[in-house]
């Protein structure tokens, strides 16, 4: 049976930094609570580009970087929140724009899990007879961002990350883990301008991104480990046999808590949400192509990843693979 791996990486976020100095001009804030409650200093800002354009820019690189055709692509999936429109989906504007005219394409919502869970999807497509395919996980938080909220306005930016995956002999995911909890759901909301079906009709309307993040930061660390550890166990390896966990990045002190948990070094967890806070979906693949990038992770080196993506849903999944 064929298995999926990954054989390049990209990421692509917006030229405009916002600092939390920035923020703390238009709203009641400061760089010393939001550094140290969440370690975020910047952020990446949109003024113009949508959720598609910056998934194009992550495609055409991964194919450049790659030699692969556009024209070889069976599959691209793109994980967001923060669709440019209900349908046609992301994927499919992607698909038209960079003429991946033999591509499957569809959106995957599962907020900050979802690139976790859509690469578990192409990994099927590949088991069953897909060649190439591009995983993104993109987002333009800043469009559901209520920036009257200093709770949530100082916690997300935008930015996309991808892989390509393409078939191989050899098994390169060796564990996934996905959950979710939908009775928890309302922890986490972003409506953005859908209208209401009428079992919500009793429920107040918030168009923006609404988040109890004292909820959410308990769900974290609390049942996300356990995750972690029950992929290490399916996958037959072991936590010190991880050479880095790419965990999603929205709180470092969530972080520093995995990594107690998981008893492993500090060093082990890269981080970049100082930079780009929470990009939810975009995360992971992001903080991904920048351990390429740096020569710290190295596509084909047999290293072992764990990569780890929790939040609205609420959803919360793990993969331990080789790179
Ligand atoms: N600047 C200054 N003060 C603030 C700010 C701000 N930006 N925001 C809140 N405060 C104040 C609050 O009003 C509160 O004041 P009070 O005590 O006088 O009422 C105080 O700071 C503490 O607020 P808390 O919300 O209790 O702060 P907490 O320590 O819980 O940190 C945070 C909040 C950073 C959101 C944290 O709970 C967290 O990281 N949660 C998890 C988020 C997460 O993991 N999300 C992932 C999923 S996201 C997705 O799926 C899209």
């Amino acid at each position: 049976m064929p298995f999926g791996k990954i054989t390049q990486v990209a990421h692509y976020v917006p030229n405009n930094i916002v600092t939390n100095d920035d923020l703390s001009k238009i709203m009641d804030t400061n760089d010393e609570w939001i550094s140290s409650r969440t370690g975020i200093k910047e952020r990446r800002i949109s003024f113009e580009e949508n959720t598609s354009d910056l998934s194009v820019r992550v495609a055409e690189d991964l194919l450049r970087k790659s030699g692969v055709s556009a024209t070889e692509l069976d599959f691209i999936l793109v994980a967001t929140m923060t669709p440019d429109f209900a349908t046609p989906s992301t994927a499919s504007l992607v698909q038209g724009r960079i003429g991946a005219v033999n591509a499957l394409a569809f959106d995957l919502s599962a907020a900050c899990s979802g690139f976790v869970y859509a690469y578990t999807t192409a990994e099927k497509f590949i088991q069953s007879g897909s060649q190439k395919g591009i995983v993104i996980g993109a987002e333009v938080l800043s469009k559901v961002v209520d920036w009257s909220d200093r709770a949530t306005a100082v916690l997300f930016g935008d930015g996309a990350g991808g892989v390509l995956i393409e078939a191989t002999e050899e098994k390169h995911l060796h564990g996934a883990n996905l959950q979710s909890d939908g009775l928890r759901g309302l922890s986490l909301t972003a409506d953005q301008k859908l209208p209401k079906a009428n079992f919500q009709a009793n429920r107040e309307e918030n168009p923006f991104l609404y988040m109890v993040g004292r909820d959410i930061f308990d769900f974290a660390t609390r049942e996300v480990p356990k995750n972690m550890k029950a992929t290490l166990e399916k996958s037959g390896i072991s936590a010190d046999e991880i050479d880095f966990y790419l965990l999603h990045q929205a709180n470092s002190r969530i972080i520093d808590v995995m990594a107690r948990k998981m008893k492993q070094s500090i060093e082990k967890f890269p981080m970049n949400l100082q930079k780009y806070g929470n990009t939810s979906a975009a995360t992971v693949p992001i903080l991904l192509s920048e351990e390429v990038e740096a020569g710290r992770i190295k596509i084909g080196s047999n290293q072992k990843l764990m990569l780890t993506g929790f939040g609205g849903g609420l959803t919360w999944g793990t993969l331990v693979l080789s790179i």
